[in-house]
């Protein structure tokens, strides 16, 4: 699946590099617009888990995760907008609608696989974390907006990678004996451990 979600999205990025060449907020609002999704989808599934009885031990670590993250990406959404990313009526129309599609894609991939559709987000705030870099170096490096909006996409990458690491492969639910102590530690992890470590599996 990890490939599948590589390829994916790597078609996806080219795509949207291709479109928005040199129309840096615009693009970063359509990827912002697009990448806070899986966590509404996240939330979404895990309250209907919930609901049907199906509450494993990380449940609620996971919600307040997602929600924080939800939030967050909100905020990083009203930054883009303030820069004028969302003042044009065709980017409006291809983000509402491309986002409408994947978050149903989420719902129903974090149902089957949690691990493997936190892996594609994962991916994601990986690239998006790397695009504001990038225009840092090549475009702004004083944008200070732009450099807060990358770090708080290094944490969400690196929340997701631990969400990956403490559920089982692929149930949401864990044996008794599995139980491992709450809430996880991610203190040690930085960026290079989550790429390189990822890259391994
Ligand atoms: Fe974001
Ligand atoms: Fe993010």
């Amino acid at each position: 699946m990890k490939s599948i979600n590589t390829f994916t999205l790597n078609i996806t990025v080219a795509i949207l590099d291709f479109l928005y060449q040199g129309r840096h907020f615009q693009r970063f609002w359509v990827l912002e617009e697009i990448a806070r999704a899986p966590y509404f989808a996240f939330l979404s599934v895990l309250h209907l888990r919930e609901s049907l009885g199906l509450r494993g031990q990380w449940h609620i670590y996971l919600m307040k995760q997602h929600f924080e993250q939800s939030v967050n990406e909100t905020e990083h959404l009203e930054i883009m907008e303030s820069r004028g990313g969302n003042a044009y009526w065709i980017d409006r129309f291809l983000a509402r609608h491309l986002v409408l599609i994947y978050y149903w894609i989420n719902v129903v991939y974090y149902w089957l696989s949690p691990r493997a559709a936190y892996h594609l987000s994962y991916e994601i705030e990986i690239h998006a974390m790397e695009t504001y870099g990038k225009y840092l170096s090549e475009v702004d490096g004083s944008d200070i907006d732009i450099c807060s909006v990358m770090n708080d996409e290094m944490h969400h990458a690196q929340e997701l990678y631990e969400a990956m690491r403490i559920i089982d492969p692929d149930r949401l639910t864990v044996r008794e004996k599995d139980r491992k102590p709450f809430p996880p530690d991610v203190s040690d992890l930085d960026s290079v451990t989550l790429v390189s470590s990822v890259e391994q599996k």
